[in-house]
């Protein structure tokens, strides 16, 4: 390939500055698209031949010219060189270096533009389907440890406040709802990327006779786009993937922040293994629990990687513009951190254990069992409102007393409200309390049970 590297260096003067070369370059990230920009010349090519496009014999050299250079990259062996700007041009260079003139007709009726949106969207298939497998192992580690903790309670907060006792189960299945829906969110999201950009060209498609259906479908899309200048320019699909990707983040995030905050001496609600902390190079006793900390801030940059898709998109005029080679960065860096996240939680969350006996003993903290008291009072015929305000007395008053609700007499509890009887003692304390909630979805210790069972089906289904 000496001279000549790129089929346009005819229409431009001279050899391009060293900064044009190292400016306009993707290969050094795009190299991750090979299999799949292989896979879509195949099918091209294939098609090609089939409309008497190209001979059988130039789709055959270019087939095995294709696969050979696949395995050459997968091997270490091939040579990424950045003169030929992106993995399209690299591998189309190598393959008419290969075969000569037939690797040579392997662009027709074809651009890099629909060449790259096809590539994405084959990547796109295959990162979901990675992501949608850990996120269910992810939620099977926590019904698992639901069922580990099927009869044991905890308090639940709301303003980082002590609220009202719940079972450390329903607390766990809440992560798997939020990753329930991150799941569709990427289904969705798949299922609208994947249709064959692959026809549409540079912008106008092609005077060709190209079967466009027929490669589409070769390449497992359900079916073709129909618009070839949207069909350059649409990267809808990136800024949604990243979006889902931000959000299982933050889905992440936020069980890393209760799970460093409970890890702290201060709750010492949970014992992270020590597999999954790092010490201080200067204070000796410390474990902490830095790979939480760090899912945190990969939170962080996801959301970076979408507003940065989100900006290249935005007031970019109609048809491919170089601005959208960048999307590529975005969708990778996305990718790999909401990967290396969920691959995290889900160690930390088989090697977590919850100290029981600690967060027993001090149920009786924070007057968990108030609003089961109010609506103990409400069955008795007494305004909702009015009893919110007994039972806000109730509380004032044990305070100053430093007693729990639990502790009074039945004479002073009269004394605040002559409605309340001797069973209102089952609708104090936490272990009572979690027994007797009874409204659909709530956080007790049936709710759980019915949970476990609900989710295991679906899970194993
Ligand atoms: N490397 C480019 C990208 O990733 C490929 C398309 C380039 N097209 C062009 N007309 N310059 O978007």
């Amino acid at each position: 390939m000496a001279g000549q590297k790129k089929s346009w260096e005819k229409r431009l003067k001279g050899q391009p500055d060293p900064k044009t070369v190292d400016f306009v370059e993707s290969l050094s990230y795009d190299f991750r698209l090979y299999k799949y920009d292989i896979a879509g010349s195949i099918a091209h090519a294939q098609m090609l031949y089939e409309q008497n496009l190209i001979l059988k014999d130039e789709y055959n050299q270019i087939k095995a010219g294709l696969l050979e250079i696949q395995k050459r990259i997968e091997d270490g062996k091939f040579k990424f060189d950045k003169t030929y700007e992106d993995i399209h041009m690299a591998i189309e260079a190598a393959l008419v270096q290969k075969i000569g003139n037939a690797g040579k007709k392997l662009h027709t009726g074809r651009s890099r533009n629909d060449q790259v949106a096809t590539d994405i969207r084959l990547w796109l298939r295959d990162q979901i389907k990675s992501i949608s497998a850990k996120i269910r192992s992810l939620q099977k580690t926590f019904v698992k440890m639901a069922s580990k903790y099927e009869q044991d309670i905890m308090p639940a907060y709301t303003h980082l406040q002590r609220a009202q006792p719940v079972a450390m189960g329903i607390y766990l299945l809440s992560f798997v709802e939020q990753l329930d829906r991150d799941l569709t969110r990427f289904e969705n999201c798949r299922s609208l990327a994947n249709v064959c950009p692959l026809g549409s060209g540079a912008i106008a498609g092609s005077t060709l006779p190209l079967d466009r259906k027929i490669t589409a479908k070769r390449l497992g899309f359900a079916d073709i786009s129909y618009n070839s200048i949207d069909a350059v320019s649409d990267r809808d699909f990136a800024a949604e993937f990243i979006f889902d990707c931000s959000l299982a983040a933050i889905h992440l995030s936020r069980l890393a922040e209760d799970w460093i905050i409970y890890s702290s001496n201060e709750f010492d609600f949970i014992g992270i293994d020590d597999k999954y902390c790092t010490s201080s190079s200067m204070m000796p006793q410390k474990r902490n629990p830095d790979l939480l900390e760090l899912i945190r801030a990969k939170t962080a940059g996801v959301l970076g990687e979408l507003v940065a898709m989100l900006t290249i998109l935005k007031a970019l005029p109609t048809g491919y513009n170089r601005d959208l080679q960048e999307d590529k960065l975005h969708l990778f860096r996305a990718a790999d951190a909401v990967v290396a996240s969920l691959d995290v939680a889900k160690a930390i969350v088989s090697n977590t254990k919850f100290n029981t006996r600690k967060i027993k003993s001090s149920l009786d903290q924070g007057f968990l069992d108030a609003t089961a008291l109010a609506e103990y009072l409400v069955g008795k015929g007494i305004a909702f409102r009015e009893a919110h305000g007994i039972v806000g007395g109730l509380v004032a008053f044990c305070e100053s007393k430093r007693k729990k609700l639990a502790d009074l007499s039945i004479e002073t509890l009269k004394e605040h409200c002559g409605l309340i009887d001797v069973d209102v003692y089952d609708s104090l304390g936490a272990e009572n309390i979690v027994k007797r909630y009874q409204t659909e979805g709530s956080a007790g210790l049936k709710q759980l049970a019915e949970q476990i069972v609900f989710w295991n089906k679906k899970l194993n289904a």
